[in-house]
């Protein structure tokens, strides 16, 4: 980790979930961090979310659709986590151009300012589990078919991509992670844009059900955002990552309901019932899902470290002391 100390380091989607998570880490570990975000307020950005390390690193609040803007932030830079995105499955379907644009125009023109203006920069991309779709086998690795059920999982493949074509024909390094369901402090819990587990925090902390589609047997797994974070730093570090895609994931494989009785049961109070799947809903889903991350963790040393358990309750009790700051009407 040594390798990010005085480095250069730019963060698209900076102000969002992931994106304030790994800048804390990086600036702590020494680097010089800048971030980039367009503070649209249907999706992740929240600056409450850098509050506690605000001054540490430098803020830009601009689009990554803005080529010119981003040819200027991206020159002197070592290192590019590419994290911005729109991140709604139901929002690319209402409005699929602006997941175009925000989630593969977008990307290729960052990666035409890398080639024209840094083609030294190493890049990370947070691409999505989403993009195989419905599995044909679990736990799902790299090699499962790609079958995307929705216009973001198109569009964040074609990002992906972009990315490793930009790697295998131009040398510029690259890779992307995978990402399966991520939780914890700071993503967004208004409503069910970014993951439903943020709608679930927020209900429960309100004292109203969640509410569980169909039978709830739907099984996942999590990744604490610390573990995420620790991943996209080992992809950042390593030049054996470069032209490669790397799934995240988790062994503990649990049910919907059995989250949901987790959740319940963590000490912030609240219940959970099981509803009819809403048609619009059922239309994508993806049935059951999990990840084989045994790739990661044979070739760059990854594997989660934060238990389900663990993870929730600091998710929960994060949001029950900073609630103000991501659900009134200014969050
Ligand atoms: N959280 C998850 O479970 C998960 C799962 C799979 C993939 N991912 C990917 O990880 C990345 C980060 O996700 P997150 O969970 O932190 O979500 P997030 O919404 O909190 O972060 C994305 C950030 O990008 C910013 N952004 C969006 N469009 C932008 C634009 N045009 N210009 C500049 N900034 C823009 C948003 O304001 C937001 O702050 C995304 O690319 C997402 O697709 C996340």
């Amino acid at each position: 980790m040594n390798t990010f100390q005085n480095s250069n380091v730019l963060i698209t989607g900076g102000l969002g979930f992931i994106g304030s998570n790994l800048a804390r880490k990086l600036t702590n570990l020494g680097a010089n961090v800048t971030l980039v975000d367009s503070l649209i307020p249907s999706y992740g950005g929240n600056l409450f979310n850098v509050a506690d390390f605000l001054g540490k690193f430098n803020v830009n609040v601009c689009d990554v659709r803005d080529p010119f803007a981003m040819a200027y932030l991206i020159q002197d830079k070592d290192y590019l986590f590419n994290l911005a995105g729109q991140t709604s499955h139901m929002d690319s379907m209402s409005d699929p151009q602006t997941d175009l644009d925000i989630n593969a125009t977008a990307q290729l023109s960052i990666l035409e300012a890398c080639r024209k203006t840094n083609p030294k920069i190493k890049i990370v991309f947070a691409s999505t589990r989403q993009i195989y779709g419905k599995p044909d086998y679990l736990p799902v690795n790299e090699n499962h078919p790609i079958r995307p059920v929705d216009v973001n999982g198109i569009n964040k493949l074609a990002g992906e991509w972009y990315h490793l074509l930009y790697n295998n024909v131009y040398g510029i390094k690259a890779c992307a992670l995978r990402l399966t369901n991520t939780y914890g402090p700071g993503m967004r819990v208004k409503d069910a844009r970014q993951t439903f587990l943020g709608i679930w925090v927020r209900l429960l902390l309100e004292g109203k059900p969640i509410k569980v589609f169909g039978d709830g047997l739907q099984l996942r797994d999590f990744n604490f955002v610390d573990d995420c974070v620790d991943a996209l730093l080992l992809a950042g570090a390593s030049n054996e990552a470069n032209g490669k895609v790397f799934n995240l994931g988790s062994s503990e494989v649990i049910d919907l309901k059995d989250l949901a009785k987790l959740m319940v049961g963590l000490g912030h109070g609240g219940t959970y019932e099981l509803v009819p799947f809403p048609p619009e809903r059922k239309a994508i889903d993806i049935g059951d899902y999990y990840s084989d991350f045994g790739l990661i963790q044979k070739e760059l040393g990854w594997a989660p470290k934060v238990k389900l358990t663990e993870g929730l309750k600091k998710t929960m009790d994060f949001y029950f002391a900073h609630k103000e700051h991501y659900w009134n009407d200014l969050a």
